[in-house]
């Protein structure tokens, strides 16, 4: 038989089938399946072709912790687990115009300007828009390389001819083209196929190479989910763009902590690094409205303090409309019916709105607590205290759940002027003692009926 000359790839997922189909059978995606050619290589290791040796070490050798070039953007470089690592290769992908651009601009500049040889290559603008943009950053003074370039051929060839790079920015990873393969630039097999060629040079040539991906507009990156695994971390460059908050994630680092964030802000002069975000993210709170109530959460390991706000209105048409923003859609009505049967609230009736301020996304379930509160208090119509955070894990029982570094949550609201807590009851693991609250006054409770007393005791008290 033949061997086959193409393959039929999906552009989502970058699943690969023998013959085309209008669906793809791994991702359901439609007519996502692209047919490429097959890279006909010089046989590898065929029968009688002599591999050479490799040298296997034991696991007790010399294991010094990579050296690394701090960016001189510390919420960038707590990120990465404390700066760039040589030879590395980091993927940012994130939706077009959030702001990737911008950042690694300002980051290429930076190390620029610190005496390294940074090199730029911008597939998607032109020289004309990166300086303007440059300009616009106040960073058109930065002894950086940059090139307007899309053949992977020739940017290779120039990277080994300069020889001493110490980052190389890609940008994007989806305008890069491959001579040596069949298909158009963004497709799975040139996404794949150059960022390989890339990562090679970054090894040999012992540069951080930074690559830029687009995310499509279901949240899956195309191109870039594929290279997930041949990269050593993944950051996610997210936010909504009606706000100025953008959050730089970390969901995969071979060097360092997952789950670490860094905040900046989207400023007229670019991306502002965010020291504090609690105190951005509750910079416009009013403390004396029903309806709000102040979460002590967790991104990371690091503590962040949000506003949840709710609204109830009274809808008698009896098909009320629950809506979120910013926390989990699914769990809001599980949280009322919770409230409604296990705290005695009747908001039923109710078009329920519930928003994270300031444009952050909640995904823990110790939001519940912060939530509920929200609720609770727009029901009664009573505010919740001013200087009180919440967090806590609601069951289906109405019963309130320990959370995950309580200590580190407490620590942050008292470091924010807050004076007190609504908490999980806390039990003392073995004969570790429970921390000391801070100078907090703390509210241990038990179940979602003790919130709600909390309220009732006021003169209105449930509806
Ligand atoms: P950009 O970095 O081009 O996004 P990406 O590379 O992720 O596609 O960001 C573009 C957006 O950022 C654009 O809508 C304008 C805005 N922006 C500012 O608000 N301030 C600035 O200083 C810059 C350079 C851009
Ligand atoms: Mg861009």
């Amino acid at each position: 038989m033949a061997k086959p000359t193409s393959r039929f790839v999906c552009q989502h997922c970058g699943a690969v089938a023998p013959k085309w189909t209008g669906r793809c059978e791994s991702c359901g995606e439609w007519n996502s399946i692209v047919e490429e050619a097959i890279a006909t290589r010089p046989g590898p290791a065929g029968k009688g072709a002599a591999g050479r040796r490799v040298t296997f070490v034991g696991l007790a050798g010399s294991a010094e912790p990579p050296p690394r070039y701090t960016t001189g953007i510390a919420e960038l470089d707590r990120v990465l687990g404390g700066g760039l690592v040589p030879a590395s290769a980091i993927l940012v992908g994130g939706d077009p115009g959030i702001g990737k651009s911008t950042l690694l601009l300002q980051t290429a500049a930076q190390l620029a300007q610190a005496g390294r040889r940074v090199f730029y290559v911008s597939g998607e603008e032109s020289i004309e828009q990166t300086r303007l943009r440059a300009r616009r950053l106040g960073v058109h003074d930065a002894p950086l390389e940059l090139a307007a370039a899309i053949n992977l051929r020739d940017i290779s060839a120039s990277l080994q001819a300069a020889g001493d790079a110490a980052l190389v920015v890609i940008d994007s990873i989806q305008t890069m083209w491959l001579d040596s393969i069949e298909s158009a630039p963004g497709t799975v097999a040139q996404v794949r196929a150059s960022s390989f060629e890339l990562i090679q040079l970054a090894k040999a040539g012992n540069f951080a190479l930074v690559l830029v991906g687009h995310v499509t507009k279901d949240g899956a990156i195309a191109g870039p989910r594929v290279l997930e695994h041949m990269v050593d971390a993944v950051l996610y460059f997210e936010g909504d763009r009606g706000h100025q908050f953008r959050i730089l994630r970390a969901v995969k680092n071979r060097f360092g902590a997952t789950d670490e964030i860094g905040v900046f802000e989207m400023t007229d002069r670019g991306l502002a690094e965010v020291a504090n975000p609690s105190a951005l993210f509750l910079a416009e709170r009013r403390g004396n409205v029903a309806g709000s109530a102040v979460f002590a959460g967790l991104e990371g390991t690091r503590p962040v303090l949000v506003e949840v706000q709710a609204l109830l209105s009274p809808n008698p048409s009896g098909t009320p409309r629950r809506s979120a923003i910013g926390w989990d859609g699914g769990r809001l009505p599980m949280l009322l019916a919770v409230l409604e049967a296990r705290g005695g609230m009747r908001v039923n009736a109710m078009d329920v709105y519930l928003n994270i301020a300031g444009g952050l996304r909640v995904s823990e379930p110790a939001a519940d607590l912060a939530v509920a509160a929200a609720l609770v208090s727009a029901a009664t119509e009573q505010p919740t205290d001013p200087d009180m955070v919440y967090f806590g894990e609601i069951g289906l029982s109405g019963e309130v759940r320990q959370v995950a570094q309580a200590d580190s949550r407490l620590k942050e609201a008292a470091k924010l002027g807050f004076g007190q807590a609504t908490l999980p009851r806390r039990v003392a693991r073995g004969n570790r003692p429970l921390a000391p609250p801070d100078g907090l006054q703390l509210t241990e409770i038990g179940h979602i009926s003790d919130l709600v007393a909390r309220f009732a005791t006021n003169s209105i008290g449930p509806t």
